[in-house]
């Protein structure tokens, strides 16, 4: 395809980058990622740029940017977070420090009054015309609609020629377009799931401002795939690490598929970090490919147990766990006498892992490290010996290329399950302190709500402005029983937006207990804490399967913290919905349903209280870690 049709998304780093490109493929419109250095002219071919969203403030001395001259290019630009700073900047706005908004926010979009003047120069058929106008972006959209936003900067002042065009009540300036230019900024982002006519705002940007046109609808990508395995894996065998999930046994079965069965084994490490049947489960989804005899189980959990004792930090952990896979990978393979020249390692890593963990490029932040990036991975990707046939997908496309390739709904439909698992979910700590007051405003505009709070010292993993945030938890109470979402939804927001101390919230839904008498206790990762874990996670799961709610909640993780009242611990539960897991919102389960679990897990020995997270992604992660 002629590079006039289409687009070029310039990576400033953003977790989200990835993400503009699979929106544009949805909508059969080809793109390509290029790196923020790339000069005007090699960018002057495409139907439009796109700047992505970043990590850094555009202030910053070594603030990523782009060729200026881009600017003056005959081609429609749109900027994105960072990318929408960076583009006022440079054309003569000014960028500050924000408080924060992070999550969801309602944007209010105007009209503007008159049709654009035309550009000068124009001639060629993807120019910016006369009859366009600056809110052809917003247009099929609501003047109030649902925005996500992850922002700790913003454009407080926007030079002559460019207008506002969308607001929020934290942001004066979430959308702006050039009065005589192709030009826009958006201050949200479009290309999230839960931008609730985002999808519709990139799709504006790419036919009616870009002038690209509809080519159709997208054709089945199983043949492609497995032709690609085929050319990766020339003159090799694949030895794959399968976890019993949905993306190891899709990549899995599309290398059974592409390849002889005698080329593909797959290796199922038991971690004695999996949930309940978890192990069980496995042997039935793999029965079902037709590969159950291409398959080793492996029972290492006293390794990883060896390895993880008395370790406490959150990434640490999960190099721990990244590097044995592979040293028991490579063990296994010298069992078997697997020469290692000859084989690859497969692995069902999706693009969510990759960028999470620092991406490919060293631009973007590392808000985690996936288990299939930990540094010997990366260093064997480098060599080139690693298969990953996934590697570009979300978890939605996942799933709906399983159901191509014939499997269950019950496998497709799975909740995603960490490969960490539970080690992540078992919050360590070496400090022993109780909870901090808020602060008297913060504290008297909850109690008008009905609630009292304290922030406890217990620090989880966030992402803040496509950077890692390491924050503590605001622990709420409410007056009444009954649970108002909305509230909770305003509150949660305001919470992580006003308070740079925490990037959480939850609540306390299980324990009658007065929040000043918490205190963060001493804890590590032992056998008993795994099985207490392990009893309270199987008691929500079978709780939801059993009001049949399984298929509405996107993931449910169950959480053990070291928060005490009475000598024991907390469970937190963290039910959320999500598309593709890069954003996600709390899920508002019934109070009589968590009345039930939380009673059910109150009756565990050692548990001593339990808390309902109320957090979107961002401003925190999904998982607690
Ligand atoms: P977070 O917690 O970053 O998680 O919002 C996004 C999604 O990724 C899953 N997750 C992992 N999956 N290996 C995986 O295969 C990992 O190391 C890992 N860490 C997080 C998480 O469960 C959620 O679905």
């Amino acid at each position: 395809m002629a590079s006039n049709r289409r687009i070029a998304i310039i990576d400033l780093g953003g977790q989200y980058c990835h993400l503009i490109a699979r929106r544009l493929r949805d909508l059969a419109v080809d793109s390509e990622i290029l790196p923020p250095g790339i000069p005007a002219e090699a960018l002057s071919p495409y139907a439009g740029l796109i700047l992505s969203g970043g990590p850094q403030s555009v202030y910053d001395a070594n603030a990523v940017t782009i060729d200026e001259s881009v600017l003056r290019l005959d081609v429609p630009i749109l900027g994105i977070c960072y990318g929408h700073q960076l583009l006022a900047k440079l054309l003569g706005g000014e960028v500050t420090r924000h408080d924060g908004e992070y999550g969801f926010a309602q944007l209010k979009t105007s009209t503007l009054a008159s049709p654009l003047p035309p550009v000068s120069g124009t001639g060629t058929n993807k120019s910016w015309r006369r009859t366009d106008s600056a809110d052809s972006l917003f247009r099929g959209t609501p003047l109030m609609q649902q925005v996500w936003m992850s922002h700790s900067d913003a454009v407080r002042a926007l030079p002559p020629g460019l207008v506002t065009l969308a607001t929020t009540d934290r942001c004066t300036c979430a959308a702006f377009a050039h009065s005589s230019k192709p030009l826009f900024g958006l201050q949200f982002h479009p290309e999230v799931a839960h931008t609730e006519y985002g999808a519709k705002i990139l799709e504006n940007f790419v036919r009616s401002i870009c002038r690209i046109a509809d080519s159709g609808t997208a054709t089945s990508r199983v043949p492609a795939l497995c032709e690609r395995i085929q050319r990766a894996a020339t003159g090799k065998s694949v030895f794959f690490l399968v976890s019993g999930g949905v993306d190891s046994t899709v990549a899995f079965a599309l290398c059974g598929m592409a390849l002889p069965k005698e080329r593909v084994l797959g290796l199922y490490v038991d971690t004695g970090l999996m949930r309940q049947g978890e192990t069980d489960e496995l042997r039935v989804n793999l029965a079902q490919l037709g590969l159950a005899d291409r398959i080793r189980i492996q029972d290492a959990s006293e390794d990883f147990f060896k390895a993880l004792n008395g370790k406490i930090d959150p990434e640490e952990k999960r190099q721990i766990i990244g590097r044995l896979f592979v040293e028991i990978q490579a063990q296994a393979m010298h069992q078997l006498s697997i020469d290692p020249d000859h084989w690859l390692l497969g692995q069902g890593t999706i693009y969510p892992d990759t960028i999470e963990s620092g991406g490919d490029t060293g631009r973007a932040a590392v808000i985690k490290t996936h288990h299939n990036r930990c540094d010997e991975i990366r260093e064997l990707i480098r060599q080139g010996k690693v298969i990953e046939p996934l590697a570009e997908f979300y978890k939605d496309e996942v799933r709906a290329l399983g159901r191509e390739l014939g499997l269950s709904a019950h496998l497709t439909n799975r909740s995603p399950f960490p490969g960490p698992g539970l080690a992540i979910r078992c919050l360590c700590t070496h400090a022993e302190r109780p909870g901090a007051p808020l602060s008297q405003e913060i504290a008297a505009s909850l109690a008008e709500d009905g609630f009292e709070g304290v922030l406890l010292p217990v620090r989880t993993v966030g992402v803040q402005g496509d950077a890692r945030t390491y924050r503590m938890v605001v622990a709420l109470k409410q007056k009444d029983d009954d649970i108002d979402y909305s509230i909770l939804r305003r509150l949660s927001s305001a919470l992580c937006n006003q308070n740079a101390a925490a990037n959480r919230v939850m609540l306390l839904i299980g324990g009658n207990h007065s929040l000043t008498d918490a205190r963060i206790v001493s804890a590590t990762i032992t056998r008993e804490r795994l099985a207490l874990l392990r009893q309270a996670d199987f008691i929500a799961r079978s709780e939801i399967e059993h009001a049949s709610l399984a298929g509405t909640v996107w993931q449910f993780p169950v959480v053990l913290a070291p928060i005490a009242f009475q000598g024991g611990e907390s469970i937190i539960l963290r039910p959320v919905n999500s598309v593709d897991g890069m954003t996600a919102s709390f899920a508002s389960l019934p109070t009589q349903l968590l009345g039930t679990i939380s009673g059910n897990i109150l009756k565990l020995p050692g548990v001593d209280a339990v808390f309902l997270d109320v957090t979107n992604k961002p401003p925190a992660t999904i998982e607690w870690e």
